[in-house]
C-alpha cells in the first residue's frame, strides 16, 4: 500500500499570501525528492485558499477540512462535497476531533458527511480518537462504497501537544481497528508527528501514512517527515 501524508494546516496561514508562500516552499523543497509514485501528499488548506492555490509543477493534491453532506441548497455557511470536487480537491478531512469538540458535530453528522464524499468520490479521511467510534460513523456505509475510505488514528492527548502517542499504544490501535475494517483501506497515524517520529509509525506501527498539523507548517520539517520515509 502506498504511504499518504497529509498535511491539515487547520485555521492557518492567516492571509492568502502566507498560504501561497508556503505551499511554494513545500513545493520546492520536495521537488529534489522522488517520493512521487511512492507516497501521495495531500495539502488541506482553510477552504478560502484551495481554489487560489498554484498547483502547477507539483503532485502534490489537494484536500479539504470538511465538507457538508448535501451537494446544494438552503444550507448557510456550508461547503458540500460537489463544490469541493468541482476546484479540484481530491481529499477531504471528516469528524477531526477540533470538529467534534467546537462544532459539536455527533457521530450521525460524521456519518451523513462520510457517505456524502464517498458518494461523491472524494478521497474521505475519517478521523477517529478510537476504535469505538467506527461503529456509528460508519454505520450503514457498505463495503463496496468504501474503496475511498481512509481512516486517522487521532489521539486527542497527542493532538497539537507535543506529547505524540506511544509506537506501542498506536499499534495497538492500528490492531483494534484492522479487526474492524479488514486489511484493505488505509489507515494514518496523526498527533504530534515531527520528523524524528514519523518513520517508527509507519515502521513500527504499521500505519499507512501521516496526518500532521503543526510541522506541516514548517516547510523544512514537513520536507525532512517525507525526506525519511523515502527509502
Ligand atoms: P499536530 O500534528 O499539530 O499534533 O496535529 C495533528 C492533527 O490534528 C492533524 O489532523
Amino acid at each position: 500500500m502506498k504511504n499518504i501524508i497529509i498535511a491539515n494546516w487547520k485555521c492557518n496561514p492567516e492571509n492568502l499570501e502566507k498560504a501561497g508562500e508556503l505551499l511554494a516552499k513545500i513545493k520546492d523543497k520536495i521537488s529534489d525528492l522522488s517520493w512521487s509514485g511512492k507516497i501521495d501528499v495531500v495539502i488541506c488548506p482553510p477552504f478560502p485558499y484551495i481554489a487560489c492555490l498554484n498547483m502547477e509543477g507539483t503532485d502534490i493534491k489537494l484536500g479539504a477540512q470538511d465538507c457538508f453532506w448535501e451537494d446544494k441548497g438552503a444550507y448557510t455557511g456550508e461547503v458540500s462535497p460537489l463544490m469541493l470536487e468541482d476546484i479540484g480537491c481530491k481529499y477531504v478531512i471528516i469528524g477531526h476531533s477540533e470538529r467534534r469538540k467546537y462544532q459539536k458535530e455527533t457521530d450521525q453528522m460524521i456519518n451523513s458527511k462520510v457517505k456524502a464524499s464517498l458518494l461523491r468520490g472524494l478521497k474521505t479521511v475519517l478521523c477517529i480518537e478510537g476504535s469505538s467510534q467506527i461503529k456509528d460513523d460508519l454505520k450503514d456505509v457498505s463495503k463496496e462504497s468504501m474503496g475511498n475510505l481512509i481512516l486517522a488514528f487521532e489521539p486527542i492527548f497527542a493532538i497539537g501537544t507535543g506529547k505524540p502517542c506511544s509506537v506501542d499504544l498506536a499499534l495497538k490501535e492500528n490492531t483494534e481497528i484492522r479487526k474492524i475494517i479488514g486489511d484493505s483501506l488505509p489507515i494514518l497515524y496523526g498527533g504530534s508527528v515531527n520528523s524524528s517520529n514519523a518513520k517508527d509509525y509507519i515502521e513500527k506501527a504499521n500505519y499507512n501514512g501521516l496526518l500532521i498539523g503543526g510541522a506541516s507548517l514548517n516547510p523544512e520539517e514537513f520536507f525532512k517527515i517525507i525526506a525519511s520515509l523515502e527509502g
